[in-house]
């Protein structure tokens, strides 16, 4: 009767550790964001009423266009946002940290704003690069906010987006490893009580 149970418990922990990798890589498309839910972004920050073509010659199918052309034309997304964009007077950027922030500016938000994030991670998808290494480190609060309470460093790898809540690819995880976990205690236990 024993011997069945640790068989069954071998099984479930097989399972759940079979299931993780699968699991992990679900996470990692979830939380890149698609299109529609960019392009929606855009146009709830406010970013058309100067991307129509007129305030801002790119709109947002040009802006789409020139992340994608600019994969195979710079070696870095900093290089491409310096030898290409043209703010008004002339005005130029030296990275791409520096386009985004001026643009949330512009938007009246925080880089860190979570519409911010989807739009950036999408566009940073289209060059092939993580949002983190485009902007050459996390989004991090100005210098004087270091009390713990005010830490406002957003985690680039998973948003917060319309009610959902950004824990719980993480949560679910968690729990994967906690069965894991509880599987091979319960086999040790029984293996040793025999
Ligand atoms: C006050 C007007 C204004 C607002 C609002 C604005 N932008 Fe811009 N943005 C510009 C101008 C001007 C440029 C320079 C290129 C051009 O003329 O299209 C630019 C360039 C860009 C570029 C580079 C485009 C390319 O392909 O060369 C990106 C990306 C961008 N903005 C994103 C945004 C996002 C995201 C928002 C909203 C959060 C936003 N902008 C809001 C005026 C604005």
């Amino acid at each position: 009767m024993r011997a069945s149970w640790s068989w069954l418990v071998v099984l479930i922990a097989l399972l759940a550790g079979m299931g993780l990798q699968p699991l992990l890589s679900w996470i990692e498309a979830a939380a890149q964001p698609s299109e529609e839910e960019a392009r929606s972004a855009f146009e709830q920050l406010g970013c058309v009423s100067c991307h129509n073509g007129n305030v801002a010659k790119t709109r947002w199918e040009d802006i789409v266009a020139d992340f994608t052309e600019w994969r195979d034309k710079y070696a870095s997304l900093d290089e491409a946002v310096a030898a290409e964009v043209e703010y008004f007077g002339g005005q130029r950027f030296s990275s791409f940290r520096e386009l985004m922030e001026q643009m949330a500016t512009n938007s009246r938000v925080d880089l860190s704003d979570p519409q911010m994030i989807v739009i950036m991670e999408y566009l940073v998808s289209l060059y092939g690069v993580s949002l983190e290494e485009a902007l050459g480190g996390p989004i991090t609060p100005a210098p004087e906010e270091t009390t713990p309470e005010e830490q406002k460093t957003i985690d680039v790898g998973y948003r917060t987006e319309g009610g959902e809540e950004p824990g719980i690819g993480i949560a679910t995880t968690i729990i994967v490893i906690a069965i894991i976990v509880l599987g091979s205690g319960v086999i040790a236990y029984l293996l040793t009580k025999r």
